[in-house]
């Protein structure tokens, strides 16, 4: 019997390692016979799915730092070893064909195409690819993300709320760039990778926190946390420009391979550092003279701030004494007496009936 938990883990029992979807793919596997070839499983958040077909030697495309510690986590606990060169990120190609691919469908549609891109240039002519979601999260665009690629479509009949879909003969795809890009203001564009958070404008929460929040010439090591395409560190970057200021330490951290990627795109600079991280483990204590966040609450389709809360406490720590956390939040999340308990001053910047701008102080 295997034993799979969550990373992080959670106290809140609805969140679940695995959904009924999960077991709909692996039922069908067993029910189907589908030979043992080359497998890349696709979005399998804890490795549940690298678990059970781990003689199948899968490779996994990882798209998110506490993806990956998920999978080493469960495979060490059922001591299953790990092949790096199994391990792919969404912008790498597969260094083989494949004969399946198992893919969890994300909530945004466009990674959904992203990672069908990718299976598609590795796929031959009788690849089979199972995606598996739960039915209430359907929407007509997979079909259509899915024909671009495939010849065949075919959808599986209901099974507990969960939903398959196959698709083969993958059909000849031009270059696709997977870029898009958006306005942080009239000389500005940020890039941004598919899935990246606030796709198509800078989030209504983060320009309220850029249009409001007080920065200090002081201030040169600067930390933006949960930093998405970077649009927080690069409309700090040109605010302490246009004031003629000397350019601060940008750190910017995101548990999102794609954020990260997006955000060396848009922070050329010699001042900027990138971590590809889900924690401020690797950060000393008393590092920072500032941490800017709009702070991660949900994930994919799950609704969880127990992580928010652990930042706030790993914010205090990386701060210098006097320090400044300054973060943006929807009124309805209430982080206020918490963020008092950790804090020693707790100031409201700003804020309007949907959102608020606290100054925190170490
Ligand atoms: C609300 S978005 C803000 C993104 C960007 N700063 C902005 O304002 O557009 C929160 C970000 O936190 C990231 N995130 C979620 N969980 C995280 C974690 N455990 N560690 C680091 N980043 C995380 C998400 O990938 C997302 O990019």
């Amino acid at each position: 019997m295997l034993k799979i938990t969550r990373y992080p883990e959670t106290k809140n029992k609805s969140l679940q390692v695995s959904s009924t979807a999960d077991d709909y793919l692996l039922n069908y596997l067993k029910e189907s016979d589908i030979p043992k070839g080359n497998l890349a499983l696709v979005n399998d958040r804890f490795g549940y799915l690298a678990c059970h077909l781990s003689d199948w030697k899968p490779y996994s495309v990882i798209a998110f730092k506490s993806q990956e510690k998920a999978l080493r986590m469960n495979f060490e606990n059922n001591t299953i070893q790990v092949d790096e060169t199994h391990l792919l990120s969404p912008l790498d190609s597969f260094p083989t064909k494949l004969d399946l691919a198992l893919v969890k469908v994300p909530k945004s549609v466009d990674l959904f195409r992203l990672y069908l891109n990718q299976i598609n240039e590795a796929s031959h002519n009788d690849t089979v690819v199972v995606c598996t979601f739960m039915t209430k999260y359907f929407s007509k665009q997979l079909l259509k993300i899915a024909e671009e690629f495939f010849e065949v479509v075919e959808q599986s009949l209901a099974w507990k709320k969960s939903r398959l879909l196959i698709l083969k003969k993958p059909k000849k795809v031009a270059d696709i760039s997977f870029l898009s890009s958006l306005k942080l203001n009239t000389n500005i564009d940020i890039q941004q990778y598919p899935g990246v958070f606030s796709a198509n404008n800078v989030d209504y929460a983060t320009q309220f926190l850029l249009d409001n929040i007080k920065l200090k010439e002081s201030e040169q090591s600067i930390l933006d946390l949960g930093s998405g395409n970077g649009v927080i560190a690069v409309a700090i970057q040109d605010k302490y420009k246009q004031n003629n200021w000397q350019e601060p330490k940008l750190h910017l951290m995101d548990d999102s391979f794609l954020a990260v990627e997006s955000s060396k795109l848009n922070l050329p600079s010699k001042e900027a550092h990138f971590h590809y991280t889900d924690d401020l483990e690797d950060f000393e204590d008393k590092t920072f003279d500032l941490v800017v966040s709009n702070p991660p609450f949900h994930f994919d389709y799950e609704i969880n701030t127990e992580i928010t809360m652990d930042f706030f406490e790993q914010a205090y720590t990386v701060l210098k004494p006097n320090g400044r956390f300054i973060l943006v939040f929807n009124r309805h999340l209430r982080y206020n007496s918490l963020l008092k308990r950790i804090f020693s001053q707790v100031n409201v910047m700003v804020d309007s009936p949907k959102f608020m701008v606290m100054e925190c102080v170490r």
